[in-house]
């Protein structure tokens, strides 16, 4: 119990590294949460110090989703209620992360490196759904809500067992309530685009 207790607090606290705050930090000195949207995520990033960083921050976010799967995976390899809970901290890690007093993001991309190792395929068609929104409406947000949308969907016609299908609508309902302040915004006309020539480091 002590094994199982211990992968899934390192996992949580692996979530917690706050990348985006760590990489704008590093490359332009100043708070990410005070700008943009406010929010620890590679969306803000983005806003704040362009593409290649954003990536980074993105690739980031989503290699800790997807390390804390793989450790728990060398651990318990048949367990998969491990697995999925390790994934599930990582993203909870993310989203309410104790080095930040339980402030954090949205938990997209973390989830994303969690959703890979259960199933690539959905995880490779919700994100040509999710930038052809992007690309489209210039809203990441949106486009972020309708992949937490699709991906149960496709893990049920991917015939995902039970186990699988219910960790994947937790991690979606976590996604879109980390979203709230999103969708508020959506709905008032007033949510933050992204776009490649107007972010805020130009
Ligand atoms: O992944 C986060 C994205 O969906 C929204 O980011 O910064 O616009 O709140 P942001």
């Amino acid at each position: 119990m002590l094994k199982e207790f211990l992968v899934i607090l390192f996992s949580y606290l692996l979530g917690s590294i706050p990348f985006a705050l760590i990489v704008v930090r590093l490359v332009k000195g100043v708070d990410i949460r005070k700008y943009g949207s406010g929010n620890i995520g590679a969306t803000n990033a983005f806003r704040l110090l362009g593409l290649s960083m954003g990536i980074l921050v993105a690739l980031l976010d989503i290699g800790k989703g997807f390390l804390a799967v793989s450790i728990a995976r060398i651990f318990f390899p048949d367990q998969s209620l491990i697995l999925l809970l390790a994934g599930l901290a990582a993203i909870a890690g993310h989203n309410w992360p104790i080095f930040l007093k339980f402030n954090g993001g949205r938990g997209v991309a973390t989830s994303v490196g969690v959703l890979i190792s259960l199933s690539p395929k959905a995880v490779l068609i919700t994100f040509l759904v999710w930038i052809i929104i992007v690309v489209t409406t210039q809203y990441v947000s949106l486009a972020s809500i309708t992949g937490a949308i699709l991906i149960p969907i496709l893990m049920l016609l991917f015939g995902q067992d039970k186990f699988v299908l219910i960790f994947t609508l937790l991690i979606s309902i976590f996604v879109i309530y980390r979203h709230l302040p999103n969708i508020k915004r959506l709905l008032s006309g007033t949510e933050n685009k992204v776009s490649l020539k107007n972010n805020l480091d130009n």
